[in-house]
């Protein structure tokens, strides 16, 4: 099934004020790329290669600086500006006319995983509405919480519970049937006047058609909200980097690797990249 991607980097990241102040959370550095790159790479390794990037509309021509139009990585990538925060779910309605019939995966732009993605790849294969993800936390009531049966049926789905019923947090990475678009065109508005992803989810549910797939041992999923998760975050990716000597959502090579590109287009975009040890590392991986 064709499954379009979206990344939603919007929002004014005021948890990280003063960084924030002149551009957005998702441009900001981790370890070696700007956050963006982590979860732009978790979709071209699921295989998605048509993208829509939504941000605001004064952070949306830096991503358009930064990414371009995705040839140079064999994908496609497009713009849309928000004009105000109004919730996540709101990703849907702004891309409508992206999204078409298509299944969507939505990743938010600030979300870091890292691991084998098989559980993603399953998911895009298997998807018959909505399928979510668990993954157990010590706090879970910083995230969306997801209470499930043993059964895998979903008993609660809440945002930032004060008495969490699992500890099983939501990570932004969600996959949604094309019907989202008019799922998220009917909810109401939530008393901080967004709308709320979880509220999508539980009206998938209420149709029987959300699948929570429970992820954990084996995947890293990092938060990137607070100055000392970002410094975790970037501390994370240079110890594995550094011990493995390979370089984690480098955009180049993953594009190389899932045949995106042949190797006269990578070594082409590589060579036009200024001197740097991203450049050396993207001419020593072919070598
Ligand atoms: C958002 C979602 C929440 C989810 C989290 C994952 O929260 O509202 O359900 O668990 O992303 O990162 P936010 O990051 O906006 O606080």
């Amino acid at each position: 099934m064709n499954t379009k991607g979206i990344i939603l980097a919007g929002g004014s990241g005021t948890r990280l004020y003063p960084m924030t102040a002149v551009f957005s959370k998702q441009l900001q550095a981790v370890y070696d790329k700007p956050m963006i790159y982590y979860p732009l790479a978790i979709l071209m390794l699921a295989g998605i290669r048509e993208i829509l990037v939504i941000s605001t509309p004064e952070d949306t021509p830096n991503y358009k600086k930064l990414l371009g139009d995705g040839s140079n990585w064999g994908i496609s990538l497009s713009y849309k500006k928000q004009d105000k925060p109004g919730g996540i779910a709101e990703a849907f309605i702004y891309g409508e006319d992206f999204i078409e019939k298509s299944q969507v995966c939505l990743i938010l732009g600030d979300n870091i995983f890292y691991g084998k993605l098989d559980f993603l790849r399953n998911a895009l294969e298997q998807n018959k509405g909505g399928t979510i993800f668990g993954y157990p936390v010590n706090e879970p009531g910083a995230y969306g919480v997801v209470e499930f049966d043993k059964d895998g049926n979903v008993l609660s789905i809440e945002e930032k519970p004060k008495a969490p019923k699992s500890k099983y947090a939501i990570p932004g990475l969600y996959v949604f049937s094309k019907d989202v678009v008019k799922i998220a065109k009917n909810i109401d508005r939530s008393p901080r006047g967004e709308l709320e992803i979880t509220d999508v989810q539980l009206e998938y549910n209420r149709r029987g058609k959300l699948r929570v797939e429970l992820i954990g041992r084996g995947i890293a999923w990092l938060d990137t909200g607070t100055p000392e998760s970002l410094m975790e975050a970037s501390t994370f990716i240079h110890a594995i980097e550094k011990r493995q000597g390979h370089k984690i959502a480098c955009l180049e090579e993953i594009a190389l690797e899932m045949n995106f590109i042949s190797l006269r287009q990578y070594l082409d975009t590589v060579n036009n990249l200024p001197n740097c040890s991203y450049k050396d590392y993207c001419l020593a991986v072919v070598k």
